[in-house]
């Protein structure tokens, strides 16, 4: 069965706050995007892939994937860098637009994620091919409570609930027509598993091997520095 692999790398990264986007902050001297690259080429082998690009930076991104991408063409494919949309909704969109193979299953990971573990890859392609919608999640290590009316609140049952991340992953049909649908309804989801799901589908939730955490404020990239030399001792 084939795969496509589209990254969103299209953000600012403007809780990050740095002047350079998101996906090309370096963590111990290498950008984000070559790190999640790299990581997804060593996870699974994929027929091509989008990355979607600020605008106005799709050249420098380009000269950091041309590096990855020559190194890693057997495990990406062809890899093409793409200008995305002003919201990650519509970057997905763009790159599934871009694709050219007719894959059975699109894989979309974010370039914020560099951490994702190849066994968590593998298993949320597994189980798209199985069932046709997946996800990686993890389990919240708080407790969570949800609003109830009159300014009270209620206990979650932590055991049952999951935090969203990707990978995900789904059959390539069913991510074009639920990604058409949330268009010509102007919706607009934060992932697209809440997208495909609202397009009638179920999601088979794979837990994530380790610590799959998206760089978001400048703690993460402490963090990530941390997981980096823990992952190589
Ligand atoms: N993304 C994208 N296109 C957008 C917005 C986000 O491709 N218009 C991508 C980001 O590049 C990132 C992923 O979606 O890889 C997850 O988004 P997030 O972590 O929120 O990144 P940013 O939007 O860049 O960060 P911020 O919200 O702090 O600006
Ligand atoms: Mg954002």
């Amino acid at each position: 069965v084939t795969s496509s692999l589209v990254i969103p790398a299209a953000g600012s990264g403007a809780r990050l706050g740095r002047s350079v986007p998101k996906a090309l902050v370096e963590l111990a001297g290498v950008p984000l995007l070559v790190r999640t690259l790299e990581r997804l080429a060593c996870s699974a082998k994929f027929v091509e892939t989008v990355v979607l690009a600020p605008a106005a930076s799709i050249d420098a991104l380009s000269e950091v994937v041309d590096r990855v991408a020559d190194a890693q063409a057997r495990a990406l494919g062809s890899v093409r860098v793409v200008a995305g949309g002003a919201t990650r909704q519509q970057s997905v969109a763009i790159g599934i637009a871009a694709l050219r193979e007719r894959s059975a299953v699109v894989c979309v990971h974010d370039a914020a994620r560099p951490f994702v573990a190849p066994a968590t890859v593998r298993a949320v392609l597994g189980a798209a091919r199985a069932h046709g919608a997946a996800t990686a999640a993890s389990r919240p290590s708080d407790s969570v409570r949800i609003d109830e009316a009159g300014g009270s609140s209620a206990a979650l049952e932590r055991s049952r609930l999951w935090l969203v991340e990707t990978p995900q992953a789904f059959t390539r049909e069913l991510l074009e027509r639920a990604h058409a649908e949330a268009a010509r309804e102007g919706r607009e989801f934060t992932d697209d598993a809440s997208l495909v799901e609202a397009a009638g589908a179920t999601i088979r939730v794979v837990a994530s091997e380790g610590r799959n955490i998206k760089v978001t404020v400048e703690a993460d990239l402490v963090l990530g520095e941390e997981l980096l030399r823990r992952q190589a001792g």
